[in-house]
């Protein structure tokens, strides 16, 4: 067995094309997107991974149709009133990020007492992305720098970031056929592997990552250097 990831990303996309394939609304896919979320996640941890960051909703998927955002605030309501409790059990800690002020405000409270409840978690975290950007968090991290007035390394600059209490993605997974990274963990996934698969969202199972995980086993990390054996 190769090595495992400690942190693996996914760009959980194809919710709307696996429910119009079933002449089902949109909704009815961020539905069973979000409960292959939860499945998937416990799957990552139990594999012994430490970071599993998944994402939820782009700054940009804000501009989609209020109906199919209500429904998924909806679901982010249930996720974070009915899962909070099962995350501190697993001794998981749960992060958020993007730009939050752009939620409702009862969904924001929400996400901070599941922050506030599972911040003792020890065996792994789960951050989501929700109304993220890479490149507005690139550009945040640059004014912090700026307002803090000093010229940063590359190191502190990843710090600034909002991700930037966990080691980069060492596997970027996106489902749904697509093969682009949506403004996600630009600067983070660098050197991250990628790993596309054709499954939407919702039929992505936990076969499907460990083969994703499989796949990773053999890739050569060279980051940039030349191999000397
Ligand atoms: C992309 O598929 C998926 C989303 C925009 C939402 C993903 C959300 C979930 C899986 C549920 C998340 C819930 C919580 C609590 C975090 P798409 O709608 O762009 O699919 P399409 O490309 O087929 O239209």
């Amino acid at each position: 067995m190769g090595e495992l990831p400690r942190h693996v990303a996914v760009i959980m996309d194809g919710n709307g094309r696996w429910a119009q394939k079933r002449l089902l609304p949109r909704s009815a896919g961020h539905a069973a997107g979000l409960k292959r979320m939860i499945a998937l996640s416990e799957y990552l941890f139990r594999r012994g991974v430490e970071v599993v960051t998944l994402y939820a909703l782009s700054q940009e998927n804000l501009s989609r149709s209020e109906e199919e955002l209500s429904a998924l605030f909806a679901l982010f309501r249930q996720y974070f009133a009915g899962s909070v409790e099962r995350l501190a059990k697993n001794d998981l800690r749960l992060d958020v990020i993007g730009d939050t002020s752009l939620l409702p405000e009862d969904i924001l409270s929400l996400i901070e007492s599941g922050k506030e409840r599972t911040k003792e978690g020890g065996r792994g975290t789960l951050v989501l992305a929700i109304a993220y950007g890479a490149r507005q968090d690139i550009v945040s991290a640059v004014n912090r720098a700026v307002r803090a007035g000093k010229e940063v390394t590359e190191g502190e600059f990843s710090a600034l970031l909002s991700t930037g209490a966990y080691p980069p993605p060492d596997l970027l997974v996106r489902t749904g056929k697509e093969k682009r990274l949506s403004n996600f963990l630009l600067f983070e996934s660098a050197y991250a592997e990628l790993y596309f698969s054709d499954k939407m969202f919702p039929d992505f199972s936990d076969a499907d990552m460990e083969r994703a995980l499989g796949d990773y086993a053999t890739r050569d990390r060279r980051y940039g250097k030349v191999k000397t054996q």
